[in-house]
């Protein structure tokens, strides 16, 4: 029997996507998006005894979060939206770029709703696109499954998967076109985004593309106390200069990533601070840029993923001026950029 549901999905889809709607309606329109599932008895974000769920689990390479905070993830605005915008363009270009169909998308740790695939489904025919959507934690599997049979999905599905993504192996005999994995916390810490990248773009297809195309990770002197003044002050017109200056380039995780060593660990950068900062007026922090696709980036501090990450604070842990640092990258264990003063 056919419903609305997907048809709802659509409109909501429309404004979430139409370049002229406001911040307010983008969040408005992630609620409902949360109400619709909530109404197709999928995953219940209002439903409080869910947010105790603790389905959270350790991978080795980082934690897979709960379902719960899976589910939230929804409600990111900035996130959602660049994410959404970025899949989308980056499906119409290899659609324009090459004649194979259909265009096969991995959807790497897709969530309970399955969110960067089934809204993007919405703009293409299931002769053009087939998704591939991989979960580790079991409850997200089973609501995933509901999802797609209650939007009439289904014909979109090439498979789903109930396994770690950091080592899943793509057994089609056919090109994975596009691999999409949001599985990251700012700085790249904690998360198994690394250990997912490294090993899906090894099996991407040669034009293939990896979402996000590009996650970099600068090194900061930030003046905490007139960045917090300026924000009180200024807000959205921030003379970011006056505050803080960028020292490094720290890692740029993209499919052109070098591998990992034996260690499972990423040589980094060595850093020679200058008097660009000045242990007792600056934090040095760890800023995140993610280019998702083409010109959908989201900048630091626009969503959870590129808060700051803080390193060194004035008097507190830190960092002689003048100080060589060394950075590496973690990938198993605790995953995170490692810092050495060397000197
Ligand atoms: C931050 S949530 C994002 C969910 C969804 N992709 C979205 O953007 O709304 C990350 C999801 O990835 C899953 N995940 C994390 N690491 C994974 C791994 N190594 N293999 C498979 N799934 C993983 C988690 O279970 C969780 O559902």
């Amino acid at each position: 029997m056919s419903n609305n549901y997907k048809a709802t999905l659509k409109q909501h889809a429309d404004i979430l996507l139409n370049t002229s709607s406001s911040w307010q309606d983008k969040r408005n329109t992630l609620h409902a998006i949360a109400g619709l599932f909530s109404s197709m008895d999928i995953y219940d974000l209002q439903d409080q005894s869910t947010n105790a769920e603790t389905n959270e689990k350790w991978l080795g390479t980082g934690y897979a979060v709960s379902s719960w905070s899976a589910a939230m993830c929804l409600l990111e605005v900035a996130r959602t939206t660049v994410f959404l915008k970025g899949i989308i363009e980056a499906i119409q270009k290899l659609l324009e770029d090459t004649k194979e169909r259909p265009i096969n998308i991995v959807d790497a740790g897709c969530g309970p709703y399955a969110i960067l695939s089934i809204i993007p489904a919405l703009y293409f025919s299931s002769n053009d696109i087939q998704l591939y959507l991989i979960d580790i934690i079991p409850e997200n599997i089973i609501s995933i499954k509901k999802t797609i049979t209650k939007l009439e999905l289904v014909n979109y599905i090439g498979g789903i998967y109930e396994e770690d993504a950091g080592q899943f192996k793509w057994t089609k005999n056919a090109p994975m076109h596009i691999a999409v994995s949001e599985t990251m916390l700012n700085a790249l810490r904690k998360e198994p985004q690394v250990a997912i990248t490294l090993n899906l773009r090894n099996q991407l297809a040669p034009q293939g593309i990896f979402i996000p195309e590009q996650i970099s990770v600068d090194l900061m002197a930030v003046n905490a106390q007139k960045k917090q003044h300026a924000k009180m002050l200024l807000h959205d017109n921030l003379i970011r200069e006056e505050f803080e200056t960028k020292l490094a380039n720290i890692m740029e995780l993209s499919k052109n990533s070098p591998a990992a060593n034996k260690e499972n660990t990423i040589p980094l950068k060595e850093v020679q601070l200058t008097n660009a900062y000045n242990p007792n007026l600056h934090e040095l922090a760890l800023y995140t840029t993610i280019k998702v696709f083409g010109n959908n980036i989201l900048q630091h501090e626009d969503c959870s993923l590129t808060l700051p990450f803080i390193i060194s604070r004035p008097y507190k842990n830190t960092i002689a001026e003048n100080a060589l640092l060394q950075f590496q990258y973690r990938i198993s264990g605790k995953p995170a950029i490692e810092i050495a003063v060397i000197a």
